[in-house]
C-alpha cells in the first residue's frame, strides 16, 4: 500500500477537491494519506482532527504508520475541534478522553503538543480567545479534518452558527446530543452545551478535509456540497475556501450527488 499517494483534483464541485472512493476504508486510507503528507512537510504544524465513528479508521491507518516508524507525529501540534461542556480529559465520556485513547497516545504526542478547547473554562470567553490566540502563536492551523454531523454541523457548530464565529460555547441540538449518546450505547447523558472551534476558526486553516461516509449521510452530503451556502447547513460554508477543502467521501455518501 502507498501512504503517500498523491491528492489532487478529480471530480470538481465548484473549485473543492471531490474524491468519491470506493467504500469507508478508502476514505480512512484517503484521509490518513493527507494527514500524513501535512506533517511529513511541516513536522511541527498546528492540525485538528475530528471524533465520531467516521474518523475512527483514519486514527486507525495513522497509528500503524506511527508504530511502524513510517510517520513522526513527536513534533506536532494538536489542537482539539470542540468537547461536551463542563467534560475535560479526566471524565470517560469526555470527546478528549476519547480522542486520547484512540490516537494522542499511540501517537506519542508529548503533553505540551496536545491544546484542547477550554470546556471547563471560567471565563470561557477569554479562555475561548487565549485558545484561538494560541492557535495563532503556532502559526494557524495547517490542517483541519472535519467529519459531518447528520444535521450539517461541523464540529459542533450546529444549524444557525455563522461563518465568521470562532471558539465558544454553543448549545446542541437533542439531534446531535443523541447522535452522541449512541457513541456510549445511549447509556451516557450528553451535556445540553458543548464547546467547539468556530467555523470562521476551521475556515482560516491552510487545508481542511471533511471526511463522509454511508447512505445515511448522502442527503446531508448533497445539501453541503450542492445546495444554498448558508447557516442551515454549517458544512456548506466550507466551500468558501474553494481549493482549499478535499472532500473524501465514499460511494454511498455520493449516491445523491449530481
Ligand atoms: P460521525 O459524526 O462521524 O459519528 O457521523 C460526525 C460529526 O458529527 O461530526
Amino acid at each position: 500500500m502507498t501512504h503517500n499517494q498523491a491528492i489532487g483534483p478529480s471530480e470538481a464541485v465548484t473549485e473543492l477537491h471531490l474524491h468519491v472512493v470506493a467504500d469507508y476504508v478508502e476514505v480512512s486510507r484517503l484521509a490518513a494519506d493527507v494527514v500524513t503528507r501535512v506533517v511529513q512537510d511541516n513536522p511541527e504544524a498546528a492540525i485538528t482532527l475530528p471524533t465520531g465513528e467516521t474518523p475512527r479508521g483514519m486514527y486507525q491507518e495513522l497509528v500503524r504508520r506511527i508504530r511502524e516508524s513510517a510517520l513522526d507525529f513527536s513534533g506536532v501540534h494538536f489542537f482539539s475541534l470542540d468537547d461536551y461542556w463542563g467534560k475535560g480529559v479526566d471524565d470517560e465520556t469526555s470527546l478528549t478522553a476519547w480522542l486520547n485513547e484512540i490516537f494522542l497516545r499511540p501517537a506519542n504526542l508529548d503533553h505540551d503538543h496536545v491544546h484542547v478547547v477550554p470546556s471547563l473554562a471560567s471565563d470561557p470567553v477569554q479562555e475561548a480567545a487565549a485558545y484561538e490566540q494560541e492557535i495563532e502563536r503556532r502559526g494557524g492551523l495547517k490542517l483541519a479534518v472535519v467529519g459531518l454531523g447528520p444535521n450539517g454541523h461541523v464540529g459542533f457548530n450546529e444549524p444557525g452558527s455563522t461563518i465568521d464565529s470562532r471558539t465558544r460555547v454553543v448549545e446542541l441540538t437533542q439531534q446531535s446530543q443523541n447522535q452522541n449518546a449512541a457513541y456510549y450505547d445511549g447509556e451516557k447523558r450528553i451535556p445540553d452545551k458543548a464547546m467547539t472551534m468556530g467555523i470562521g476558526t476551521i475556515l482560516d486553516a491552510d487545508l481542511i478535509v471533511l471526511i463522509v461516509s454511508g447512505t445515511a449521510k448522502a442527503d446531508i452530503l448533497k445539501a453541503t456540497l450542492e445546495g444554498p451556502i448558508s447557516a442551515d447547513v454549517p458544512g456548506s460554508f466550507l466551500r468558501t475556501v474553494g481549493a482549499r477543502l478535499i472532500a473524501i467521501v465514499d460511494k454511498d455518501a455520493a449516491s445523491n450527488l449530481s
